[in-house]
């Protein structure tokens, strides 16, 4: 019988907590996710800082909750001082890896090109990429939403090939409704999410679209409006940062699912 899959529910802590607070807040996470068996509705992953990520992977340990990084570099060893690596990810823990989202793009300059050569890294070193697409209120405003993603989504999958191995999520993220507190209209991300959906016919068959890659929404999502994102047309899971940062509000969040 084939396992049904499970929302992902992907947690990004961004650069708000230092390595205690990570450490404390995934282990009240985990106390929750057990004691509610959160495990058997969806799949929980966490993306602390850097420096948390050894710390973290400890508390999570045979706990069914996943570790992700929130970067990556696009090579696997040598002089890339300050960079790291996927396969020291993959080392110390590590399952998935946000690539190419908006704050990188926008403050480290991170272009199509080099979000491509990571997410080929990753994918080669066994991590599950989870790259991030979404246009500005510019290029909304000025209608090149479907376009922009179109774009970003061909540009990263270039030259990409998925061994039966490999997972792959896409992250719709609106630049302009992350951390706004206000998220998009349902419609309007399923809609997105099916353009997403589209662009990777280009590169994959269904049959691997269905079993190895899924479609997720981010931006302001929290405890009201979980529900509208979550199994809706072809989403399946969210990427939560603000709403992610307290544990009360997180449980409270998956809970919702
Ligand atoms: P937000 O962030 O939930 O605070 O809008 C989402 C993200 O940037 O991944």
């Amino acid at each position: 019988m084939p396992v049904k899959k499970l929302p992902l529910l992907v947690a990004n802590w961004k650069m708000n907590l230092s390595v205690k607070e990570s450490v404390v807040l995934s282990k009240n996470l985990c106390e929750a996710y057990i004691k509610n068996k959160f495990q058997e509705r969806l799949s929980l992953v966490l993306c602390p800082t850097f420096p948390a990520l050894s710390g973290v992977a400890e508390v999570i340990k045979k706990k069914n909750v996943s570790l992700g990084a929130q970067d990556v570099f696009w090579k696997t060893q040598g002089p890339y001082t300050g960079e790291v690596s996927p396969r020291v990810l993959v080392e110390i823990g590590v399952e998935y890896v946000i690539i190419g989202h908006s704050e990188r793009r926008q403050f480290l300059k991170e272009t199509d090109a080099m979000i491509q050569q990571k997410l080929l890294a990753s994918l080669s070193e066994g991590l599950k990429p989870i790259l991030c697409v979404g246009e500005t209120f510019a290029e909304r405003q000025s209608g090149q939403k479907d376009l922009v993603i179109a774009r970003q989504v061909s540009s990263a999958l270039n030259g990409v090939v998925l061994t039966p191995e490999s997972h792959l999520i896409i992250a719709y993220e609106p630049v302009w409704v992350i951390g706004s507190g206000q998220a998009v209209e349902p419609r309007e991300a399923s809609e997105t999410a099916l353009v997403i959906y589209q662009t990777m016919l280009d590169f994959f068959s269904p049959k691997a679209l269905k079993s190895q890659v899924s479609i997720i929404y981010g931006g302001s999502v929290d405890p009201t409006n979980i529900h509208y994102f979550v199994g809706q047309g072809l989403l399946s899971g969210v990427l939560v940062g603000g709403a992610s940062l307290e544990d009360k509000r997180f449980i409270n969040l998956m809970n919702k699912l």
